[in-house]
């Protein structure tokens, strides 16, 4: 699964210089990962006998953010998450909305364990 997630964010990065041309605006450079934020929050419902918990993606640039990657070292949940939403590499990442662009629209998903696992924004590349 970590192959996987290499080839989906070099597959992207070409494609991203490709579509990129000459044309990136100028207002995207001062977007960094600095602009996405994590947050965890308890839904109050637990899931064989675990808690719920949502997580939100926020990309506060004007700009795209794509093959946003998490850092979620040993992650782990009883509830199914649509991979196309996170996939998780198996060791320490976590793939967001699978590589493609993120905009301004948070993406939420949900997932259940005993405790919430730090998640924080690794790396991610700028497009419009
Ligand atoms: C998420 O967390 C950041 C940093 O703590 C905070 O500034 C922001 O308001 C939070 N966003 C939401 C939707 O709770
Ligand atoms: C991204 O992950 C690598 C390897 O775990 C780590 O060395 C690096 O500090 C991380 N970067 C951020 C911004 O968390």
């Amino acid at each position: 699964m970590a192959a996987t997630i290499k080839n989906i964010r070099f597959f992207l990065f070409f494609l991203g210089l490709i579509s990129q041309g000459n044309v990136f605006p100028g207002y995207c450079e001062e977007c960094s990962l600095k602009d996405l934020f994590v947050n965890t929050s308890k839904i109050g419902v637990t899931i064989q006998g675990k808690t719920e918990w949502l997580v939100t993606v926020t990309n506060n640039c004007q700009c795209g953010q794509s093959q946003v990657i998490l850092n979620c070292r040993g992650y782990k949940t009883v509830e199914p998450v649509d991979p196309t939403i996170l996939e998780y590499s198996g060791t320490d990442y976590c793939l967001i909305n699978y590589g493609k662009p993120k905009y301004k629209q948070p993406i939420t998903f949900k997932y259940a364990w005993d405790t919430a696992f730090s998640m924080s924004p690794n790396s991610s590349q700028i497009t419009f």
